[in-house]
């Protein structure tokens, strides 16, 4: 079984590539939307999360733990990976490597978490002949959360946000959060229709791919499992819409009544 987590709705954004490409792959979920924002968190703190999260994905009997979340992928992944006999698979790789092939003039913005880019996960990465210009944008997780997707007090947000990136003659934005994918249409609208958007979950989805050939795992039919850390209601209807069917979302304290 996979296991995903996300601190939210954002590791939907992974959940619907992957399963485009594996509709009989069972999957569960956790959004850890109690303890939301990881993103303004400090290292320790996202890592501590982080191991819980998989503790519980582990738990519920996951073999494969997907970590759909940018901020969790640059401060936990690596110590994961260290620590943990099954696969992990992170979005920073995958989204360097799009970004990397989708880039004509080698210049390429990245947007993500106050956390994810002061960790510098993404800068790491590239070397010359690749720029990289980087803007944290730390209200963009709660807005989408909220569902505030097309709101005009979005785009003016939005528009403070990118403004640095704007001028800077980036042909690629990597889009360094699962929750952003969300905000597609605002970027696309401030930063113009030629900026590509990398969104990590496609590339993801094609390692998961190269992976399951070499090992694949018995498929489970029974319906996806879904949960989150705190009342289910606002998930439940965001990914209703968001996946295009309704899922039952579960609540569940994963540090006291693992059920
Ligand atoms: N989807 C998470 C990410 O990719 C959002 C982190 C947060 O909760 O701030 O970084």
């Amino acid at each position: 079984m996979i296991g995903i987590f996300d601190s939210g709705i954002g590791g939907l954004t992974v959940v619907k590539e992957i399963k485009k490409r594996f509709p009989d792959h069972k999957l569960v979920y956790f959004g850890d939307t109690a303890r939301l924002p990881y993103g303004t968190k400090s290292h320790s703190t996202i890592l501590r999360y982080s191991k819980e999260n998989v503790g519980f994905l582990i738990e519920k009997g996951s073999t494969i733990i997907i970590v759909a979340c940018n901020t969790a992928s640059a401060h936990a992944a690596p110590e994961l990976k260290k620590q943990l006999t099954l696969p992990i698979f992170d979005v920073i790789s995958p989204a360097v490597r799009a970004a990397k092939a989708a880039t004509q003039n080698n210049r390429i913005g990245v947007i993500g978490t106050p956390a994810t880019i002061i960790s510098g996960a993404y800068q790491k990465e590239f070397s010359a002949p690749f720029r990289i210009f980087s803007q944290a944008c730390p209200l963009f997780v709660p807005l989408i959360e909220e569902n505030w997707t097309a709101r005009k007090e979005t785009y003016s947000i939005a528009r403070t946000y990118l403004e640095p990136l704007q001028g800077k003659k980036i042909d690629t934005l990597i889009l360094g959060c699962t929750h952003y994918p969300l905000l597609s249409r605002v970027i696309h609208d401030i930063m113009g229709e030629e900026v590509r958007l990398i969104n990590s979950a496609q590339e993801l989805t094609r390692d998961l791919e190269a992976y399951l050939k070499d090992t694949p795992m018995e498929l489970a039919r029974a319906k996806d499992e879904y949960y989150v850390s705190d009342e289910p209601y606002r998930f439940e209807n965001l990914s209703r819409s968001f996946l295009g069917r309704p899922v039952e979302v579960k609540q569940v304290n994963i540090l006291t009544q693992r059920q």
